[in-house]
């Protein structure tokens, strides 16, 4: 195979309760990416045209672009990648886009090279190439964006991970166009906390993973609450309250900030509640000039797709 093509898939970190240990993948939205082989063992970037097409493609600055030299190096491949990035998820959005880049570029070169990577190093290469976007990557973004499903990490630093059962959920994802960077959104959090919030967040994350595996909603909906990080970054996004009070009023399991923000999501039981919500939380920010895209999305079992 000299060349392939794939769906690089958006995820939602920390959903609420996990800060820094639990992602999501969703089906929408979604980057494109293809891969062609090259005579030259060097990387080329083409970065396609589309709403979010504001990323590098000088290899060493793209999130893409790094794990794919370390693997030409490492591998002693005597070719190299023209790789082609079509973005369709909003950048610095909270919704894991430059770890879709990293993750959707390691897993279309190993598909190349007839999957001789394991998971592990995939992750590794992967997590390399979100050091261009964050100096202390987290697994978060990039466990579930390349593996699918619901990703608990229990350490980060030896990719210590584990599946969580999520089916038949529909996420309602609202990105309101408000800059934050995850620098700003880190920032702002405390160096550390009460011992009674950590009470409290740890025995909503723990119930909240027995829930997902009881398939029990009405723990889901009691445990999806975080009391640490939401109170502080909250702040950075306008008309949070609001959009909360809509997706509770609606009927949702749970809401939270996707990852540093400024999307939110709401985990709903069925589309109708998250079309509802997406739709009245888009006529919130529309209505105060504020650009925002929305999606209503299934659970990505998978991760990337060859298309
Ligand atoms: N968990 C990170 C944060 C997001 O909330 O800052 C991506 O790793």
């Amino acid at each position: 195979m000299d060349s392939i093509k794939i769906q690089a898939p958006a995820t939602v970190a920390n959903l609420s309760c996990g800060f820094d240990v639990l992602g999501v993948c969703l089906n929408e939205p979604y980057d494109e990416i293809e891969i062609i082989k090259i005579d030259k063992p060097e990387v080329q970037i083409d970065i396609l045209d589309s709403k979010f097409s504001n990323i590098p493609n000088i290899p060493s600055q793209n999130t893409g672009g790094v794990p794919a030299e370390l693997l030409i190096r490492d591998l002693k491949l005597n070719f190299g990648f023209n790789i082609k990035i079509k973005k369709g998820i909003p950048l610095c959005g909270g919704l894991g886009s430059s770890a879709a880049t990293s993750a959707g570029v390691v897993y279309a070169i190993n598909k190349l090279l007839n999957s001789k990577l394991s998971d592990i190093d995939l992750l590794k290469y992967a997590l390399e190439g979100e050091k261009v976007s964050v100096s202390n990557p987290h697994a978060d973004n990039i466990a579930p964006g390349l593996l699918g499903g619901m990703i608990l990490i229990r350490d980060t630093s030896s990719l210590d991970i584990s599946k969580v059962p999520i089916n038949n959920f529909y996420f309602a994802i609202i990105h309101p166009d408000i800059k934050i960077s995850t620098e700003v959104a880190r920032n702002i959090l405390p160096p550390s906390i009460k011992l009674d919030l950590a009470i409290q967040q740890w025995g909503n994350l723990g119930s909240l993973i027995n829930a997902f595996h009881l398939q029990d909603l009405n723990l889901i909906k009691k445990s999806m609450q975080d009391v640490v990080i939401e109170p502080y970054r909250s702040s950075l996004i306008k008309f949070f309250d609001e959009i909360k009070k809509i997706s509770i009023n609606s009927g949702a399991l749970g809401f939270g900030i996707s990852g540093s923000g400024p999307s939110m999501f709401a985990l709903c039981e069925n589309e109708n509640i998250a079309k509802e919500i997406v739709n009245n939380s888009k006529e919130i920010y529309l209505e105060n000039n504020i650009d925002c895209d929305t999606y209503v999305s299934t659970v990505n079992n998978i991760g990337p797709k060859v298309i």
